[in-house]
């Protein structure tokens, strides 16, 4: 089956930052992407802005450079790329001065779609919505995309929200949350509602528990102290791990549609129930070998930031009363992997024999490595010997199924821009959910900061610290095994 990419509407995207890590790693290798599989029109463009001083020339070189670092050797063909530089061009502006604007104004078109992507650091979104504003650039149809952080806490979400209020309305504001731009997330509402099959049972009264990991190998080297202000609760739980929670848990929303799909969000995050002291538990990885400690990547030596937090989440609803959510994250893990899972409950009573053994149904929906949706079931063992049960998966690898095209699936990064360039806002946090995101953390940060708790220990290329296997351990649950 080959994917069927349908062209956007001709648009100028502005990438405010188009000199700094986002834009080098994912942006422009992304948008390069979207280039060569005939998504974006030829007479798109992409324009570079930031405070370096250089012509056009200088960015495409930088682009150029990035194309050869972040794409794939078989997608870079020397013709297209060269086409694809030819779309773009650059403005040196200052966020907070006065220099440049025009120029930028001079290089917009009045009749194609207008996006402004702000790619630096929050605070600058207040300087460059007033700008957009005050120098006639933005139209009223204009689009914003603006990246994580959304604020520290509710106070500072509920500043952001206003500042950029100030300026746009919020159908222009498209605040990414790159897991909500993954395949599977998205095939995640695919086998939720669009089969009978699964829906009926996914309630409390048929699945037992939900674990969602998401476990990174990399430590917090090179960015330890912008990491130590955060931590894992700040940087992972409120929104990617929270974004993931609201899928899997809210109810079917009328239409696959923005506020449709947003509104059912936001009511699996008012329901969440306020945390206990033992429904959480932190940690911070030891030195290892010549591998530093989280303190030392820190320098901090008397740090109480996580590196690695497990929670245990009840959704105080209907459907989901009595089933916990176990969501954990953490930094320098055992392998690098995102997973949603959902364990079914045993069958209420089993016909065969206790030495049949069995195991219930467990529905994977795993986002990195490898994107993929995992079914286990239990089946007899085949051959002689009398009846016994045996797990074997009911695997729904897309390039299995679809044909290898189907497994070359966009990143999630470069699916995102051509929503905002579609003007969808479906995969975007709209501003109350981010706000009530921060509205139920908040706390929980409070609690732990005025305890003055101690995140546990915990070994490198681990699962985490002890008291994470503990705490599954007293519900009668385990952890599912971190691995590639
Ligand atoms: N990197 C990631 O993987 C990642 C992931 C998730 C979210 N984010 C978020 O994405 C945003 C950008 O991150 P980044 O890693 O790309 O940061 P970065 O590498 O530090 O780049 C910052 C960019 O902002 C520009 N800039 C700084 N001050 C400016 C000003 N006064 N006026 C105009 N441009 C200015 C810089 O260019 P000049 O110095 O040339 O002005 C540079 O292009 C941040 O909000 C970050 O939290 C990044």
């Amino acid at each position: 089956m080959v994917s069927r990419v349908i062209p956007v509407d001709p648009f100028d995207l502005v990438i405010f930052g188009g000199t700094g890590d986002l834009a080098r790693r994912k942006i422009l290798p992304g948008l390069y992407r979207r280039f060569r599989d005939g998504q974006m029109p030829p007479d798109a463009r992409i324009i570079g802005a930031a405070r370096t001083d250089q012509d056009s020339a200088a960015w495409r070189l930088f682009v150029g450079e990035a194309i050869d670092e972040f794409v794939a050797e078989n997608a870079r063909e020397p013709e297209l790329i060269a086409a694809f530089l030819g779309r773009l061009s650059y403005v040196t502006v200052d966020a907070k001065g006065e220099g440049g604007w025009s120029a930028l104004k001079a290089e917009m078109r009045p009749d194609t779609v207008q996006a402004f992507y702000f790619s630096v650091a929050p605070s600058l979104f207040g300087d460059l919505a007033e700008r957009l504003h005050s120098f006639e650039i933005a139209r009223s149809d204009a689009r914003i995309v603006v990246e994580k952080p959304f604020g520290r806490d509710l106070e500072t979400a509920q500043a952001l929200n206003a500042t950029l209020a100030e300026h746009f309305d919020e159908h222009q504001i498209y605040r990414i949350d790159h897991y909500l731009g993954k395949e599977t997330v998205q095939n995640l509402m695919a086998i939720r509602f669009a089969n009978i099959l699964f829906e009926p049972l996914w309630n409390a009264q048929y699945v037992d528990h939900v674990q969602i990991t998401v476990a990174e190998e990399v430590g917090v080297g090179g960015r330890g102290g912008y990491y130590d202000q955060s931590g894992a609760m700040r940087d992972m739980v409120q929104n990617h791990l929270m974004q993931l929670l609201c899928l899997t848990a809210m109810e079917p929303p009328s239409r696959y549609e923005p506020d449709s799909v947003r509104d059912e969000k936001l009511k699996v995050i008012r329901a969440l129930q306020p945390l206990k002291g033992d429904d959480v538990v932190r940690g911070q990885y030891k030195a290892s070998g010549d591998l530093p400690s989280y303190r030392d990547d820190a320098e901090n030596a008397s740090s109480l930031t996580e590196s690695f937090i497990a929670m245990r989440v009840h959704v105080a609803n209907w459907r989901w009363n009595g089933t916990p959510f176990y969501l954990r994250t953490g930094k320098r893990m055992k392998a690098r992997l995102s997973e949603i899972v959902i364990h079914f409950k045993e069958p209420p009573h089993s016909i065969f024999d206790e030495d049949a053994g069995s195991r219930p149904n467990v529905l994977s929906i795993r986002l990195q490595p490898d994107e993929g949706i995992d079914l286990s079931v239990t089946i007899k063992e085949p051959g002689p010997g009398g009846m016994r049960l045996v797990d074997v998966p009911l695997d729904m690898t897309f390039a299995d199924a679809l044909g290898p095209e189907a497994a070359d699936v966009p990143d999630a990064y470069e699916r995102l821009i051509m929503d905002v360039i579609r003007g969808n806002q479906t995969l975007f946090m709209r501003g109350d959910e981010v706000e009530a995101a921060w509205a139920w953390t908040d706390p929980i940060i409070e609690a732990w900061t005025k305890r003055g708790d101690k995140p546990a220990q915990y070994d490198q290329s681990s699962a985490g610290p002890e008291e994470a296997m503990m705490m599954m351990h007293k519900d009668g649950r385990r952890w599912r095994e971190i691995s590639k």
